[in-house]
């Protein structure tokens, strides 16, 4: 594998590649960012890595200093998964000057749910996206379901700038008790990580509540809420959406394809996590 940080390098290397499968991380690699190699590797040929702590998506109380930075052990797993190319750019080669031109999602889907609550994130997010897609030109990109309204706005943004490149869906990686892996969960103390299943399973019952013919949507996510704050968690949402665009489903569309998403803290730490209904 060659780790390759500067643009004019990569772009070098990568000539004549037509094929490319990309995935983009912020490195700390765990195995839900290695299945997304691996499925990487099944819609193209070479596989393109990147880590880039991204500052942009950051607010300003967020944990952009303390964020885990791991680099030689993510080299080591990536090597393992026949990974071809590691872009790795420093700050001042991804933003050598202020990045004043900005790719901003549409409010009524970049503003809700996680854009509530982390302002300026998705804005963040998709003008680094757009940024590395063209340092690496990728025909496809593949996402982890794990952060469902990211992989939303990726695709809806790829879509709508008629992009080259074609976004790909990868199911969420569990721990064995339900939690959905996470950079984040090195953060946890023992209590907390012993509690942090808790948010899994809340929307495990959430969903089969919902299969079952349960349609009072605002009345099930309050009931989440209230029992994630009994447990000593402060959730920012628990929310029933459709699939389709992450709005609150209508009455009489229940038999619509729908998502339960939630944010909550536990302790210092927060976490996020959804389930397709
Ligand atoms: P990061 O949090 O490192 O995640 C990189 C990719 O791994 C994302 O597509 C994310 O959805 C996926 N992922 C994380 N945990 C997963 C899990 N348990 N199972 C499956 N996939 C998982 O998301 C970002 O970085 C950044 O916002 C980025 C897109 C790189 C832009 O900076």
């Amino acid at each position: 594998m060659k780790v390759i940080s500067s643009i004019h390098e990569l772009r070098d290397q990568l000539r004549g590649q037509n094929r490319v499968a990309f995935v983009p991380t912020m490195g700390n690699l765990h195995e839900g960012h290695l299945s997304l190699m691996r499925l990487a590797r099944q819609h193209g040929d070479p596989v393109v890595a990147s880590i880039f702590v991204n500052r942009l998506q950051f607010g300003p109380n967020e944990d952009f200093d303390k964020y885990p930075r791991t680099m030689e052990n993510d080299i080591e797993k990536l090597q393992s998964e026949n990974v071809y190319v590691l872009f790795a750019p420093t700050e001042t080669e991804l933003y050598p000057e202020p990045q004043q031109y900005r790719v901003h999602p549409p409010t009524d889907l970049g503003d809700i749910l996680e854009g509530e609550f982390r302002p300026g994130f998705f804005q963040g997010v998709c003008t680094v996206v757009t940024k590395l897609f063209s340092c690496v030109s990728p025909r496809v990109a593949v996402f982890g379901k794990k952060d469902y309204q990211q992989l939303m706005i990726i695709r809806r943004m790829a879509h709508q700038f008629a992009l080259p490149t074609d976004i790909i869906a990868a199911e969420t990686v569990r721990d064995s008790d339900g939690l959905a892996l996470s950079s984040r969960n090195r953060y946890l103390q023992p209590a907390e990580r012993a509690e942090a299943p808790r948010l899994y399973a809340l929307l495990s019952e959430l969903r089969d509540a919902v299969k079952n013919g349960q349609h009072d949507f605002a009345a099930l996510e309050q009931a989440a809420m209230r029992t994630l704050e009994q447990h000593g968690w402060k959730p920012d949402y628990v929310a029933v959406r459709r699939q389709a665009d992450l709005k609150t489903p209508g009455a009489n569309e229940v038999e619509a394809p729908l998502v339960v998403l939630a944010a909550a803290k536990i302790g210092a730490t927060r976490l996020i996590d959804n389930l397709e209904i």
